[in-house]
């Protein structure tokens, strides 16, 4: 059974569609990959599952089970949304955010104490600035703190939006290591991206394109897809 199972999503915005039946299916452990062009819905589809936005058709399946619900119950549930833009609290420390990524999990000690260890042990430089105004990271710094908010709530499944976006190669490439190890340690990822690199750490990939999937297969067989790539990545 799959953690994640969607079928036929519609959403949009107020009267206007920008999802027109969206079909995917996340096997639990795995590492997938939402993957299109600017506008193409791959936001939509991340707010929609993470309750923020509405579905208005189509079903989504959690663990076998339809996932209705706001956006807490669903992070109590696992399902946690790395937003677009990092949004990390610029005035707080990085201590701070973390411990307000922890919020849903707050009463158990326990469980705040080690999912700090298993950020500071992915991102060591989290650690390292734990004291340090957010707002004064880098912004590659910002992003590994908002993927480290995200892992603070003990996600069963993380969704992650354009993790890469204005980051340079060599960053981009510590971003996608990182979560690779996060997937690794057990937690089911969903990366929205327009950087076709990070095919080759995905187990499977879909391509977006105007509020459908269009293409989906394994993140390997989708980097050698000349279709896919002349259409997507344009090269
Ligand atoms: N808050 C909003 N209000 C109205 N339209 C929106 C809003 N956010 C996004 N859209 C529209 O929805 C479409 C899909 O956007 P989005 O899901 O952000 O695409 P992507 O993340 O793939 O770039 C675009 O046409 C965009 O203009
Ligand atoms: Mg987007």
């Amino acid at each position: 059974m799959p953690l994640l199972e969607v079928s036929n999503l519609r959403a949009g915005y107020g009267s206007v569609p920008v999802l027109h039946g969206v079909d995917m299916s996340v096997e639990e452990g795995s590492n997938a990959v939402l993957l299109g062009l600017n506008g193409a819905g791959k936001s939509t589809t991340l707010m929609t599952l993470a309750g923020l936005l509405p579905a208005t058709g189509g079903e989504i399946l959690y663990r076998g089970r339809p996932l209705t619900g706001p956006p807490s119950a669903r992070v109590r549930a696992g399902i946690v949304l790395v937003p677009e833009g990092r949004h990390v609290f610029p005035a707080l420390t990085v201590r701070q955010n973390l411990r307000l990524g922890a919020w849903t999990v707050r009463r158990d000690a326990r469980r705040v104490r080690q999912n700090l260890n298993d950020v500071h042990s992915i991102f060591p430089r989290l650690a390292e600035r734990a004291d340090q105004q957010a707002g004064t990271l880098s912004g590659g710094e910002q992003q590994m703190l908002a993927i480290g908010r995200g892992l603070m709530s003990s996600p069963r499944l993380l969704l992650i939006d354009e993790a890469s976006l204005g980051l340079s190669p060599k960053l981009t490439e510590q971003v996608f290591a990182a979560v690779q190890l996060i997937n690794q340690r057990g937690v089911t990822v969903l990366m929205v991206e327009q950087n076709a690199g990070v095919l080759a750490q995905a187990d499977t990939a879909f391509v977006m394109q105007q509020g459908r999937i269009t293409a989906t297969g394994s993140g390997s067989r989708t980097l050698e897809d000349e279709a896919v790539r002349a259409a997507y990545f344009g090269s």
